[in-house]
């Protein structure tokens, strides 16, 4: 099965061509992705109105490229993919519309993506890992803990109240004028301090739930930064090193509580799966490797490419979503907002074969 994957959510335009076999992990035919990260850096963060148009000038000649290199025309395609939510609303639409164009004119399935839950498929895109797994996403816009049991059977465990976890590395690092995006700056200053010399909060530390709440630890990095001014680049550094420790030690305690959630719920995971940008962060992917060591479970974190936003993880839950018979027709309307726990599986009450199977054959259950 050959799908294109289209991503326009965000700040990336990207499309790419995945092959999913009938068991297994996939094979990345072709992986296009134009970051607007320069686009965007004057502003400190992305500005919508901007990206949506950087998307209508770039996605032709991507999803172009991306087929070139597959190999690939519209008419061998198995089906059509494309992030149609959650995200900026006015990219959405524009790579949703040219998804239901190619679908259209190729006689093609649609097939309309949830952002979530592509980056919740994909450690099965790279290490065809099965179902149910614990699913920690960490990126610019997302926080979450999610109980992954099978395709569209998603439950959250916890999620931030606030700030998303890359959000506060950003603001944190524009705090000290370190350039956009904020978290590869903090992390490298962060490398030469001294993570003790402040003590920041550690919020939600000890809560029930899996839930984050970051804003506080952030207006916490300026209180301190503003009792020292002026601050020298030590104090920078140091600054960096106890915010990432106190990130390290919330995420640590946040993320033992979502798995205990999670084994009362499922049992064991089969593994704690990372995505989104801060998985790429050194001191964070050990933390979680810990975390994963104690309850006796591997850590999967996908290639720091297939971490942060891209079509191949839209190709490949599109593949999946196809192989049980799920397509989406051509009215299908784009959304800013699309809580996972509303994304629809092949079994809407959720009894579904995807839930244990090591990879869903390719009928969909009656
Ligand atoms: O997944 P992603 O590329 O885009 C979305 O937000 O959807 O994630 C980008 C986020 C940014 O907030 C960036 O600062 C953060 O991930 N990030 C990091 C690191 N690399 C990227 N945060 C901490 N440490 C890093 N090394
Ligand atoms: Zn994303």
């Amino acid at each position: 099965m050959v799908v294109l994957g289209i991503e326009t959510t965000c700040d990336e335009t990207a499309a790419a061509v995945v092959e999913r076999p009938e068991s297994g992990p996939g094979r990345i035919l072709s992986n296009v992705v134009l970051s607007q990260i320069k686009e965007h850096a004057a502003f400190g963060g992305v500005v919508p109105e901007i990206a949506a148009r950087a998307h209508v000038e770039a996605l032709d000649l991507i999803i172009a490229q991306a087929m070139a290199a597959a190999g690939q025309i519209p008419e061998t395609l198995d089906g059509v993919a494309a992030a149609a939510g959650p995200g900026l609303i006015g990219g959405v639409i524009v790579g949703l519309t040219t998804a239901k164009a190619i679908a259209l004119v190729a006689e093609r399935p649609l097939i309309a993506v949830n952002h979530l839950e592509a980056h919740a498929l994909t450690a099965r895109l790279t290490n065809g890992t099965p179902f149910p797994y614990c699913l920690f996403l960490a990126s610019g816009g997302h926080t979450q803990v999610v109980a992954v049991r099978g395709v569209g059977e998603y439950e959250r465990l916890g999620t931030t109240v606030d700030d998303a976890i890359g959000e506060a590395f950003d603001k944190t690092a524009k705090l000290f004028g370190l350039p956009y995006p904020g978290g590869p700056q903090v992390e490298k200053e962060a490398l030469s301090g001294n993570p003790a010399r402040f003590a920041l909060p550690r919020p939600m530390l000890g809560k029930l739930n899996a839930d984050f709440s970051l804003s506080g630890l952030k207006t916490a990095v300026r209180i301190e930064a503003e009792r020292i001014a002026p601050v020298s680049e030590q104090d920078v550094r140091d600054l960096c090193a106890s915010f990432q420790q106190a990130i390290v030690d919330v995420i640590t305690d946040r993320l033992r509580c979502g798995l205990k959630m999670f084994n009362a719920r499922l049992g064991a995971p089969t593994a704690l799966v990372a995505a989104g940008g801060v998985a790429a962060n050194e001191a964070i992917r050990k933390a979680l490797s810990r975390i994963a060591a104690e309850i006796g479970t591997t850590l999967v974190v996908p290639p720091a490419e297939l971490c942060t936003d891209n079509g191949a993880m839209i190709a490949w839950a599109g593949a999946e979503r196809l192989a049980l018979g799920l397509r989406d027709t051509l009215d299908t309307a784009p959304r800013a907002r699309w809580p996972l726990a509303e994304v629809r599986g092949p079994d809407p009450f959720g009894v579904s074969a995807a839930r244990t199977a090591p990879l869903p054959g390719t009928t969909a259950p009656a």
